[in-house]
């Protein structure tokens, strides 16, 4: 079981970056703290950032029989990002969307995610723990995939 997590823009300040909504814990912490959790569950996660669009979108693309999921938090091009959306729904990888802060108790331009209707669901507002029960989820997914096979 691979499981590719894909952070979007801003999240490499992750810390510092509104500790009030998003927490105190770097991004390189969150990734060991997951990368744990998936080892525990005998799977293995590749951890990437970036700013770029294209460049999150290539990797979407280049997980096709590489990766089993894709934990996506696209951070904030999920409110904006067709590009994303499309290589989602494109390539066919089972995607997960996260993400920290509950979007929907924020600005209303956050309520509207371009890519979750492409996903297989959304976690949202847990903090770290978003992205721990996104690695808990896609076990679930794996199991339920191959049960089904
Ligand atoms: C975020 C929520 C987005 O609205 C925002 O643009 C982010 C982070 C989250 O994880 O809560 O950068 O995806």
């Amino acid at each position: 079981m691979r499981i590719l997590v894909l952070n979007g823009p801003n999240l490499n300040l992750l810390g510092h970056r509104e500790p009030e909504v998003y927490g105190r814990l770097t991004l390189a912490e969150i990734s060991q703290a997951i990368e744990r959790r998936a080892a525990e569950l005998g799977g293995e996660i590749e951890c990437r950032q970036s700013n770029l669009e294209g460049e999150l979108v290539g990797w979407v693309q280049e997980a096709k029989g590489t990766f089993d999921v894709i934990l996506l938090n696209a951070a904030a091009y999920t409110h904006t990002s067709v590009a994303l959306r499309d290589a989602v729904a494109a390539v066919g990888v089972p995607t997960i969307e996260i993400h920290l802060s509950n979007v929907h108790a924020r600005e209303e331009f956050r309520h509207k995610s371009m890519i979750a209707a492409v996903c297989v669901g959304v976690i949202a507002g847990f903090g770290m723990t978003s992205y721990l029960l996104g690695v808990e989820a896609a076990f679930k997914l794996n199991v339920a995939q191959q049960t089904a096979k």
